[in-house]
């Protein structure tokens, strides 16, 4: 069985009147790039410091590694929260021999860690000669330092240049296939959808949706289309020259069509093609518009309770 990498269950924090973390729960599983993604001060960095050990939960429960939290699970997890203090007059290298010493582990894969960050040609330099992603990236060398099963990133790429922004989600998406699970919180959209492949969305302390990101945030429209000979039905579809895909579902099968072309386009051609249809429906890819709103909407309560959210506008065509 898989177990899950973490598991959150009834989460609950205040600081004095805000709910900052209100009923979490969640599950990461391995090998996921989980993002955590909400408005500024929807409780990402409260939830990844309680997880973390350094902010006390009200109630609720969290497990790493299906284990109750401990000293030895939380060696196995290497976490970036703030940017880390490093001393600006040592180098790279010097740096992250203090950081081996402290965290017990041998200098030998200090050279490894700096290859991997991409710092190697410049581990020599003092660190207060790097750039903001340098800094950056000397910190997720140090946080892998200790070779963790997790790694824990709160806002990768805050402040960073376009080209120090596209470096960064590089190398995660590369730690991410050395094998290592990944959560990472953010307030970009975007960054959920160019690195995590499963997200949970916060708003004021709630979770709000959680599902995978091909799922969700894949703009394309999709087809619901069915009729009284379904095998028939799939294999004219298939001819189509705008099907993308076919997929089966339990009364009608589901239809991506390249360029979004639309459903009216597909019901002529099987009518061309003499089927005629019991059931088509297209259905908008309306959750990702629905994030970008919660997203910018910081404070405001633009939608309600959980599944109202989710469900997605649906137009019949026939
Ligand atoms: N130490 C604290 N004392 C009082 N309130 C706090 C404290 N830390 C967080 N909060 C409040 O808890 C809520 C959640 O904050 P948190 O920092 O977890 O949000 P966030 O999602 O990480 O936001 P951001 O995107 O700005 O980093 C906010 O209302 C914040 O003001
Ligand atoms: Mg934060």
């Amino acid at each position: 069985m898989n177990t899950p990498i973490l598991h959150i269950q009834n989460l609950h924090k205040h600081f004095g009147k805000v709910h900052a973390v209100n009923d979490l729960s969640l599950e990461v599983l391995p090998g996921q790039v989980f993002g955590i993604l909400g408005p500024n001060g929807s409780g990402k960095t409260t939830t990844l410091g309680i997880i973390l050990d350094v902010i006390k939960k009200k109630s609720g429960e969290y497990r790493w590694f299906g284990e109750p939290p401990s000293a030895e699970s939380r060696k196995k997890i290497g976490a970036i929260l703030e940017t880390p203090v490093f001393y600006p007059y040592l180098s790279a290298v010097d740096n992250l021999k203090i950081v081996a010493l402290i965290k017990g582990v041998d200098e030998s894969r200090i050279d490894s860690v700096l290859k991997t960050v991409d710092l190697h040609e410049r581990k020599f330099d003092a660190f207060k000669t790097y750039s903001l992603g340098m800094k950056q990236r000397l910190a997720i060398a140090s946080a892998l330092l200790a070779d963790p099963e997790v790694m824990i990133l709160d806002e990768p790429t805050n402040g960073l240049d376009p080209q120090g922004i596209a470096e960064i989600r590089q190398l995660i998406i590369q730690i991410a296939q050395q094998g290592k699970t990944i959560i990472l919180a953010s307030h970009l959209l975007d960054e959920v959808q160019k690195v995590c492949s499963h997200f949970a969305v916060l708003k004021k302390g709630k979770l709000i949706y959680s599902g995978s990101v091909d799922e969700a945030l894949t703009g394309t429209d999709t087809v619901e289309i069915a009729a009284d000979d379904m095998d028939l039905l799939e294999e004219t579809i298939k001819q189509f020259a705008y099907t993308q895909s076919v997929r089966p579902e339990k009364q009608f099968l589901r239809v991506r069509l390249k360029n979004n072309q639309s459903s009216i386009d597909l019901n002529r051609f099987l009518v061309e093609q003499g089927i005629v249809v019991s059931h088509l429906s297209q259905r908008t890819n309306s959750l990702e518009q629905q994030f970008l709103q919660i997203l910018a909407a910081d404070s405001s309560s633009a939608t309600s309770g959980n599944h109202s959210f989710i469900d997605q506008k649906t137009t019949t065509h026939a």
